[in-house]
């Protein structure tokens, strides 16, 4: 990465200014119930530190994927009622995807948001592979930082690919390789083990040669698997599975699966060899959990390896999204060292060492 990336200090001072600060305030809802605050709680120290110093703070967040028009289901109001509680006194504009301008990047759109405005914060980690209009635009007119949330994520996850503790262990999981294919291996160059499981892990024994019954795979990539396994580097894939068996009766398995069979979790004796790869580590990232955690049944695998990333000495980071969904149903999420706020964000930036949000604020007039 060439260039600076500019930090709160390098606004100079605020005291006064109009402070606009782009937020991920794209948190899960339930009607208009906010089931979990994590990401609006992760920005209040920029806005702290802001507030602090005198600066009014604007912030500005996206809100589902309304598709550049005003919808009901996605208005900022519970997340405003939320922040207030927070941080009183902060502004919160409305979902910026209300607009067409700002995924199209449209320059009259940022011309709108930045009007009024001094000085720009991005903070929205969890967009920061986004090219859209509040997230590239301001830079380019306004004195711009980042927050302390975004910094934190980037030396965090910046630390994983260059300088991580060994031995490096990535555990991935979730449904699909095609969608984790690029972080897989980029990962692989870096990494000293890679431990595979959730449905993902049924291409890879499919590429091996075992029966998976009617688990969910990926037949066009069985090739990348191979080619992966091959790799020379070490791959963990599971020993047992967990799921139902062809009449739909809870079962565990072995590698192979029967005929009508379904694989949901992993079974028990792959979760403790994981935990014990986790427990061996100095460095451990986990994306992607290792079941159907949310159906009771099939949550044992997530729950185990979850343990073991509070448990061990490691440093630990898991991606946003599901696993961090997944730590936060457990009770696990402060066991952790750096739960990240970002799902696809945390993996483009292990993925391609950069991303369209941090590209725009080392362009910015002052960096
Ligand atoms: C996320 O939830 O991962 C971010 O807020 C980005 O949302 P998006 O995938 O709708 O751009």
């Amino acid at each position: 990465m060439a260039g600076r990336l500019p930090r709160l200090a390098d606004l100079g001072d605020v005291a006064g200014k109009r402070v606009l600060v782009r937020t991920d305030f794209n948190v899960p809802l339930d009607g208009d119930r906010i089931t979990d605050d994590f990401r609006i709680r992760a920005a209040l120290p920029t806005i702290t530190w802001l507030t602090e110093r005198g600066a009014h703070v604007v912030c500005a967040s996206h809100l589902g994927r309304p598709e550049g028009k005003p919808d009901e289901r996605y208005s900022m109001a519970p997340v405003r009622a939320r922040l207030a509680e927070l941080a009183p006194g902060v502004e919160l504009l409305e979902n910026l995807r209300f607009d067409p301008g700002e995924e199209r990047n449209d320059p009259a759109f940022v011309a709108r948001l930045i009007d009024g405005m001094d000085a720009y914060v991005d903070d929205a980690f969890g967009a920061a592979h986004r090219a859209h209009a509040s997230i590239v635009g301001p830079p380019r007119t306004l004195p711009s930082a980042m927050g302390l949330l975004l910094e934190k994520e980037v030396d965090v996850l910046l630390g994983l690919r260059e300088h991580p503790g060994r031995p490096f262990v990535a555990v991935l999981g979730g449904a699909k390789i095609s969608d984790k294919l690029g972080v897989v291996e980029a990962l692989l160059q870096t990494v000293d083990a890679l431990v595979i499981g959730g449905a993902m892990c049924f291409t890879f024994l499919a590429a091996q040669g075992y029966p998976i019954g009617d688990s969910l795979w990926e037949p066009d990539q069985i090739d990348t698997c191979s080619r992966l396994l091959e790799s020379g580097k070490t791959i963990h894939l599971p020993d047992d599975i967990v799921g139902l068996d062809a009449a739909g009766g809870f079962a565990t398995f072995g590698k192979r699966l029967p005929a009508g069979a379904k694989g949901f979790d992993i079974g028990p004796g792959s979760a403790a060899a994981f935990s014990d790869v986790v427990m061996d580590a100095r460095t451990v990232f986990w994306n992607g959990p290792m079941g159907m955690f949310e159906d009771d049944r099939f949550a044992a695998g997530t729950r185990t390896l979850a343990q073991a990333m509070a448990d061990t000495k490691a440093f630990t980071v898991v991606g946003g999204g599901d696993s961090a969904a997944a730590l936060a149903q457990f009770g696990l999420d402060d066991e952790v060292d750096h739960v990240s706020t970002g799902g696809g964000a945390s993996l483009e930036l292990l993925e391609l060492g950069d991303l369209p949000g941090l590209e725009a604020l080392r362009g910015a007039t002052n960096a």
